[in-house]
């Protein structure tokens, strides 16, 4: 992996690792479990009127987790990623959906106000720089109605162990052994290749961590950063939760959360 790129090209710099993990062949793989996690489980049942019987933009699908809870409920869905080896996925498992290739920075195909729901789960947003994060958010915020809802995990700059680093899984057998040391070995790679772009910023940090075995750079921010960019955008925090789906004040730092639930609502006015 050869990463010696000048610091003012760190965007694109992130967007060039991140894209490497995402549309390589077969990632779609680690995507094809179904199950929700507690807090989006919990929320989806709490926001359910917000897009049953209504339009509804997955953005960032990947290998469709979220479709098969929000497709049949959806008056009109609608999915995108930007990796072609996520929408073959999507095309393979779900041929009646409409899934595009699409990049969440530039949602052009889709006319203004055209949706009551966007979702981007599974910290979709974390994988692009801090102007495309915002412009993300942006075109998010045109394609949304009035009053539609955006619902997305982050991940969490309060978190403990945001900077832990790979660790060896002991085990007496020699064969699982050795699996973990070959897991402990690419991780460790990943980890010392990408910890120099590291880096903190006052609303923001990037971090490589587990996701992907520390091969992504991902954007962290913390629950008052995140209400003031999503107010920006145009946005009105409803609620956050932590990733067991406990709703969260505000004033508590949720060390204990590698990432965060949040649930905004479109500007009215807009
Ligand atoms: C962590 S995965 C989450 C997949 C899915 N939302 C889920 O919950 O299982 C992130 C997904 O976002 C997609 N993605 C990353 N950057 C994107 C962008 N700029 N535009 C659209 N999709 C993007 C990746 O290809 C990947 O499928």
């Amino acid at each position: 992996m050869k990463l010696d790129l000048a610091l003012d090209e760190q965007d694109d710099t992130q967007d060039l690792i991140n894209r490497r993990v995402y549309h390589a062949k077969g990632i779609d793989k680690t995507y094809q479990r179904v199950a929700l996690n507690r807090a989006e489980t919990l929320a989806l049942l709490k926001y359910q009127t917000t897009f049953a019987n209504r339009d509804v933009l997955d953005v960032g699908v990947g290998a469709g987790r979220t479709t098969i809870y929000l497709a049949p409920l959806a008056r009109r869905y609608e999915a995108i990623d930007y990796s072609p080896v996520m929408v073959d996925a999507m095309r393979r498992s779900w041929p009646a959906v409409s899934t595009s290739l699409a990049d969440m920075r530039d949602l052009s195909a889709f006319a203004a106000r055209s949706f009551d729901f966007v979702m981007a789960s599974n910290n979709v947003l974390d994988a692009v720089s801090h102007p495309d994060r915002l412009r993300s958010l942006a075109e998010i915020s045109r394609v949304l109605k009035p009053g539609g809802t955006l619902m997305f995990s982050a991940h969490n700059r309060e978190f403990d162990e945001r900077l832990r680093k790979p660790h060896l899984n002991w085990s007496r057998n020699p064969v699982n052994l050795s699996r973990h040391a070959l897991t402990w070995a690419r991780q460790h790679f990943n980890h010392s290749t990408l910890q120099k772009l590291h880096a903190e910023h006052g609303d923001y940090a990037l971090y490589s961590d587990e996701g992907h075995d520390f091969a992504c750079l991902h954007y962290y921010i913390d629950q008052r950063a995140q209400r003031r960019q999503l107010q920006h955008a145009g946005f009105t925090l409803l609620e956050v939760m932590d990733d067991q789906g406990k709703t969260l004040s505000g004033a508590e730092p949720a060390s204990e959360s590698g990432w965060l639930m949040y649930i905004a609502k479109a500007g009215e006015l807009a």
